[in-house]
């Protein structure tokens, strides 16, 4: 989807959590876009931000606070991107406000936590033909855009299977002593699926060509309760998806055990083979790079725009180059009017993995179909026939 070209990317920025203060930090180093309002439910988080701003050489944003302020943002005139850093229960209900109202929007991730939610995000996108892009960094990872030129040059053959993860050991954030605000993050333990699926799938999901040449078709999914139903540790989620064509599809969740931090990224090939954690691996005709040699070799392939942008973070020094090249490739496509890097049905396709393998792990490993949300109307039509 197109939209006209905007000049100057005038944003409000809802929740100024540790996620929304990084975001609001690295727009200092983004060209053709200014933080003009933000919103929180604390007085002191809405300060940091306006002093960020401040010592960054910007100008002061319009503060907003409140439990229901960002509906206020939503409607202010010199608004044209909605930016929701808030935890993930509220985003859907924004995104779908903010679009309503006229706005784009960028939501962290997941985008949204039931299939109801993603369903009612493309529904508000296609009626107001307003852009909801998630801001899935890992999808602007080096390795990630390596990968796609290697694809697109034939080096892996035909790919058969993928394995994407989110090993994080996030235990730390549930200590009672931590910011009170985040204790939905321990919530996500008692998930019963996989809660936080979208780092682990969005590059893989990009690299297949989902919903643009083959579509998530079902899974089947576990969740490990070892350490007992109710335990916050040890819940691992396993799931496995195919696609239409016949890949697989190997994701992972778990953020409650002494794991060195990974999201695996392997790619599967015909003829050749590529994996980022725990160590690089590339193989290609015989011949198997590892290591700083795989990257060496990789780094050969970082064609396009995204790429050049994560190569202008490095040679600038920014803090996170993904995170960089993510956000002005957002800013440079809203300004040229050109379509996003990730659309609605990717935040939709992405973000229903959480209720998926919910639902699947609830029957233990029952085998579940993806919504197609490229076609919602049919699919409404088809399941009022069954019923
Ligand atoms: N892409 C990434 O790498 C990455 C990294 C960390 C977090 N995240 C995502 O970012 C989001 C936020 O995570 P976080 O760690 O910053 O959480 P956090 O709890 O630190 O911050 C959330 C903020 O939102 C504010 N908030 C909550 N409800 C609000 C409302 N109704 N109106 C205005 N403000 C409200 C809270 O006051 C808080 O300041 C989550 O969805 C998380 O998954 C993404």
């Amino acid at each position: 989807m197109q939209c006209p070209p905007i000049p100057l990317v005038r944003i409000g920025l809802i929740g100024l959590g540790q996620r929304g203060m990084q975001t609001l930090q690295r727009y200092a180093f983004v060209k053709g876009a200014e933080i003009r309002c933000l919103a929180d439910l604390e007085q002191e988080r809405l300060d940091a931000g306006n002093d960020a701003l401040q010592e960054s050489g910007r100008p002061p944003a319009r503060p907003f606070i409140g439990k229901e302020a960002w509906r206020e943002v939503c409607r202010q005139q010199d608004i044209d991107l909605i930016y929701i850093c808030t935890d993930w229960n509220s985003h859907a209900e924004i995104a779908i406000e903010a679009m309503n109202c006229g706005k784009h929007v960028a939501v962290e991730v997941p985008a949204a936590t039931t299939i109801e939610e993603c369903r009612a995000l493309v529904k508000t996108a296609e009626q107001t033909r307003r852009h909801c892009f998630m801001t899935e960094n890992c999808c602007y990872d080096w390795f990630a855009l390596a990968t796609q030129t290697l694809h697109a040059k034939g080096y892996f053959g035909t790919i058969t299977h993928c394995e994407g993860a989110y090993i994080h050991d996030w235990r730390e954030l549930f200590s009672a002593e931590n910011d009170a605000a985040r204790t939905w993050y321990r919530s996500s333990c008692l998930h019963g699926g996989n809660p936080y699926p979208t780092h682990g799938i969005g590059p893989i999901a990009q690299l297949l060509g989902i919903h643009r040449k083959d579509r998530f078709k079902h899974l089947v999914s576990v969740t490990g309760q070892a350490a007992g139903k109710n335990s916050l540790l040890g819940h691992t989620n396993t799931s496995l998806i195919t696609t239409e064509s016949g890949i697989t599809v190997l994701l992972q969740f778990d953020g409650t055990t002494p794991r060195p931090y990974s999201r695996i990224q392997g790619i599967c090939g015909t003829q050749g083979f590529a994996q980022k954690y725990p160590l690089l691996h590339l193989q290609h005709e015989g011949k198997l790079h590892e290591g700083a040699e795989a990257e060496i070799f990789l780094q050969k392939y970082l064609k396009g725009h995204a790429a050049e942008l994560w190569l202008e973070g490095r040679s600038k020094g920014v803090p996170n180059e993904m995170n960089y090249a993510m956000d002005c490739r957002l800013i440079y496509c809203l300004q040229k009017g050109l379509p996003l890097d990730i659309d609605v049905y990717d935040a939709a396709e992405w973000s229903c993995l959480s209720e998926l393998t919910r639902l699947s792990a609830q029957q233990g490993g029952a085998l579940v179909e993806f919504p197609d949300f490229l076609n919602l109307s049919v699919e409404a039509d088809k399941n009022s026939d069954m019923t």
